[in-house]
């Protein structure tokens, strides 16, 4: 795609991924942008690359606006390959008088590429360098979400180049907030932070009070993935807070794999209890539904009720695998509980009742039922929705 200005002589020049469906186990239905940016003025810098297999596009799309060979100053703001993946060929290209990156960003730099001729110049927070008319301040956000992670940003245009920070995986043709649906933004944003950065976010929380504190005016939030918060950045940086916080709504998540339909009907019976009290939930059967989807309805839940019927002495594997990837993601204040169907052994609930223990869930006693469940069983699984709308209530009137 063609380069986009998004402020004065300043341009996106990414490129835009419309065919991945999977990012390192994160579903992308829709595809994905890595974005770029160009300051054009008496020193040239750009920001970031793009994935490997894109760096034709990438050049082609630079040259629109410059001779590449001219560009001065490379920034790296995050190592991570989707945007790293092309700097060895890019500097070969430039051959950059400065290659600007945090001080873990040059350990991962060398330990990825293997190059320690690269002109390096390592910046730590509060560096500031001048393009000539406009300048570049550096804010390192180290663990947000690598160890070399940084943003950029631009205090003439009021501008925050924020890595992967305020992203969303959604390839569009358009660039900006004000172009696309914003239901559907917040949606993609909530889904990035959900699955890249809710273990991170008491540092999201450290990140915002420093902002705040060192009175960084935003005008606009560019981040290296999906569209740039235009017209609205403080809609997106008050979402991160309240994602960040994990405030929960009244909102209960039924998760489940089945085998026989036994689980699944204690499930609608646990559902039922749950509508009782008057608590909203949702229903996600694990074959069905894409972990990373289920992630994501999980940041704002205040309970999670998960099912599995007993598999060889375990739970099912796409339960295994939703908890191994949710404990990564460390939610918390959450209430919990575990039900399923078995036939003779029968762990699948205290296991899963352990793991959501591990995970310092407010655990409530669980179910398990034999074979198929009777009418009192289906009752028990009633009343332990009822219990979980009752706690629910309760932690929400706290
Ligand atoms: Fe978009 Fe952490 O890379």
């Amino acid at each position: 795609m063609n380069p986009v200005e998004i402020k004065k002589d300043i341009y996106w020049v990414g490129v835009l991924d419309w065919h991945i469906r999977d990012f390192h186990g994160y579903s992308t239905p829709k595809g994905t942008t890595y974005n770029a940016y160009l300051a054009m003025d008496e020193k040239i810098a750009l920001f970031d690359t793009v994935k490997k297999p894109f760096l034709k596009e990438f050049v082609a799309s630079l040259s629109r606006i410059i001779d590449p060979k001219r560009i001065d100053y490379l920034i790296v703001n995050h190592v991570e390959m989707d945007h790293s993946g092309a700097v060895p060929e890019m500097i070969e290209l430039i051959q950059p008088e400065k290659v600007f990156c945090s001080p873990m960003g040059k350990k991962a730099l060398i330990q990825h590429y293997h190059r320690e001729d690269w002109p390096f110049e390592v910046v730590e927070t509060g560096k500031t360098l001048s393009l000539g008319r406009k300048s570049v301040s550096f804010l390192e956000t180290r663990m947000l979400h690598w160890p070399d992670s940084m943003m950029s940003y631009i205090p003439e245009e009021k501008l925050l180049l924020s890595s992967d920070g305020f992203g969303q995986h959604w390839a569009t043709s358009q660039r900006f907030d004000d172009e696309v649906d914003a239901g559907e933004l917040m949606k993609h944003a909530a889904k990035y932070y959900a699955n890249i950065l809710m273990l991170f976010s008491p540092l999201v929380r450290k990140l915002l009070a420093k902002v705040a504190e060192l009175g960084i005016e935003i005008d606009m939030i560019a981040p290296d993935h999906g569209l740039i918060w235009r017209s609205d950045p403080g809609s997106i940086i008050e979402a991160y807070g309240r994602w960040s916080r994990q405030e929960s709504t009244r909102k209960a998540l039924v998760i489940y794999d089945t085998m026989w339909q036994a689980t699944e009907s204690m499930a609608y019976a646990i559902s039922e209890g749950l509508k009782a009290e008057g608590i909203d939930f949702k229903l996600f059967n694990l074959r069905l539904n894409h972990r990373s989807d289920v992630m994501t309805e999980v940041l704002d839940a205040g309970a999670l009720v998960l099912g599995s019927p007993t598999l060889n002495n375990g739970m099912m594997p796409t339960m295994a695998d939703l908890l191994c990837y949710m404990k990564g993601l460390r939610p918390t204040g959450k209430i919990g509980a575990a039900f399923g169907s078995y036939g003779w052994s029968g762990e699948a609930v205290k296991q899963i009742t352990e793991a959501m223990t591990e995970m310092n869930m407010q655990v409530e006693e669980g179910v398990r039922v034999q074979y198929a469940p009777r009418k009192e069983d289906l009752d028990k699984c009633f009343e332990l929705g009822r219990q979980i709308g009752r706690a629910m209530n309760a932690a929400q009137s706290a």
